[in-house]
C-alpha cells in the first residue's frame, strides 16, 4: 500500500516540478522525509521559506506553527513583488498537526500576563522573547511590544540583542529553552520566576519575585523532552563508558545541565556527523530523529536517552496518507488544508521574524 502513495506521491511532484516545495521538519518519519525536496531545523526551514521563490505552493511536513511561519515569511511584500506579485500557498497536510507547547500560551493569556506584570514592573523596559514555537498571535504580540522570536539555535543571540534593548525578558511558551539558555548567560534561578498561566494572582509569584526577575519564564513545557530524565544519563554514564550525551535545550534543567552537548535538531545532526567513527552517544530528543541518526550513522553507537518511547505525536500525523491526498488535490487545482495568517498578525509577527533573521 506505501508503494502505490510513493509512487503517487512521486507522480505529483514530477508533474508539478518546480512549482511544488515540499519541506519537511526532522521530527518528520521516515517515509515522509523522502519525499522532501528540503529538511531542517525550525530556524533553517524559516529561511527557506523566506527564500523560496520558484514555487507556487509550499507543502509543509511539520506542525501549525511552522506551516504559520513559512506562510509569513513565504509572502513577505519583497518577495512577492520579486515574483510580480504572485503569493505562495502553504498547505498543512493534517491540519490536526499542532504542538502541545504553543497550544500552552494563548494570546488572550500572555496579554494579561503583560496587564498585570505592568502592574509592579515597567514593561516599557521589558522585552518580550517568543519560542518560534508558538501561535503567530503571539509573534504579533512581540512585533507589536519590541519583542522578538528565537529558535533553539539563536537562542542565546537573541537574548543577548533583547538585553541590548530591555532590563528584562518575558519568555514564551518553554521555560526550559529559556532558563537552560539564561543560565549559560550568568542568569540565576531566582532571578527567572515561573509566570503560570492559571495561577489567580501574579502568575503565582510575589511582587518581588517579579520584581527581581531578569527573565520571566512562561510555564510551558515540550511534552516529548520533558521525558528526559536525569537518572537516564547517570545509567548511561554508569554502564557505556565514555558515552557522550546529547540532547535538545527542551529538556529540562537537570538533564541539559549535565549533558555533554545541548542544540537544536539541525546541532545534533551536525554533531553526529562531525564525530569520529566508533563516538558513543545517549541521545535525547525526538524517536524519529534520533533512528534515522542510528541508520544513518552505523560506525558510531547511538541509543535513545529514554527508556520509554518519546515521540511526537502531532508530528507523526503527517503520514504518505496526508501527503498523498493534499499533493493530488493540488494537482487537480484544489488547496486543501491551507495555512492563511490574516493581515494584521501577519504584519506585527513579520517584524519580530524579521529581527530574530537579522540576528546572527
Ligand atoms: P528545532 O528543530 O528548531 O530544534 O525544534 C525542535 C522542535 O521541537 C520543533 O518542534
Ligand atoms: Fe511541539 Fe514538542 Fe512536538 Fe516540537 S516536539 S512540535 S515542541 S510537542
Amino acid at each position: 500500500e506505501n508503494e502505490v502513495l510513493q509512487q503517487r506521491i512521486e507522480a505529483v511532484r514530477k508533474e508539478l516540478g518546480e512549482e511544488l516545495l515540499i519541506l519537511g521538519h526532522h521530527y518528520q518519519q521516515d517515509e515522509v522525509i523522502e519525499h522532501t525536496d528540503l529538511r531542517g531545523d525550525s530556524y533553517q526551514l524559516s529561511e527557506m521559506a523566506a527564500k523560496s521563490q520558484a514555487c507556487r505552493t509550499i507543502v509543509f511536513c511539520g506542525v501549525h506553527f511552522m506551516a504559520e511561519t513559512a506562510d509569513i515569511l513565504a509572502n513577505r511584500p519583497d518577495r512577492i513583488e520579486a515574483r510580480d506579485g504572485r503569493r505562495v500557498d502553504v498547505l498543512l497536510p493534517d491540519m490536526a498537526a499542532g504542538c502541545s507547547m504553543a497550544d500552552m500560551a494563548a494570546i488572550a493569556q500572555v496579554e494579561a500576563a503583560w496587564a498585570d506584570m505592568s502592574e509592579v514592573i515597567e514593561t516599557e523596559q521589558v522585552i518580550p522573547v517568543t519560542y518560534i514555537n508558538s501561535a503567530a498571535s503571539l509573534k504579533a504580540f512581540c512585533g507589536r511590544h519590541g519583542g522578538i522570536v528565537c529558535t533553539s539555535s539563536n537562542a542565546k543571540a537573541v537574548l543577548e540583542w533583547a538585553f541590548e534593548r530591555g532590563q528584562r525578558v518575558f519568555f514564551f511558551p518553554d521555560q526550559h529553552l529559556g532558563r537552560n539558555t539564561a543560565l549559560t548567560m550568568g542568569i540565576t534561578e531566582d532571578q527567572m520566576p515561573v509566570w503560570d498561566p492559571y495561577a489567580l494572582e501574579m502568575g503565582g509569584n510575589t511582587d518581588e519575585q517579579i520584581e527581581a526577575s531578569r527573565v520571566i519564564l512562561w510555564k510551558g513545557h515540550c511534552s516529548v523532552h520533558q521525558m528526559f530524565r536525569a537518572e537516564h544519563v547517570a545509567r548511561f554514564r554508569k554502564e557505556h563508558e565514555g558515552i557522550q550525551i546529547l540532547v535538545h535545550p527542551e529538556c529540562p534543567r537537570e538533564v541539559n545541565d549535565i549533558a555533554d552537548v545541548s542544540g537544536s535538531t539541525g546541532k545534533i545532526i551536525q554533531t553526529v556527523q562531525n564525530a569520529p567513527a566508533g563516538t558513543k552517544w545517549a541521545i535525547g530528543t525526538e524517536l524519529h530523529l534520533v533512528n534515522r541518526l542510528k541508520d544513518e550513522h552505523p560506525e558510531q553507537e547511538i541509543h535513545f536517552l529514554s527508556p520509554v518511547v518519546c515521540m511526537c505525536a502531532t508530528m507523526y500525523r503527517i503520514d504518505l496518507t496526508h501527503l498523498c491526498w493534499t499533493l493530488e488535490n493540488l494537482r487537480d487545482g484544489r488547496l486543501v488544508n491551507q495555512i492563511r495568517v490574516d493581515e494584521e498578525t501577519t504584519k506585527w509577527s513579520l517584524i519580530a521574524l524579521e529581527r530574530m533573521l537579522a540576528v546572527k
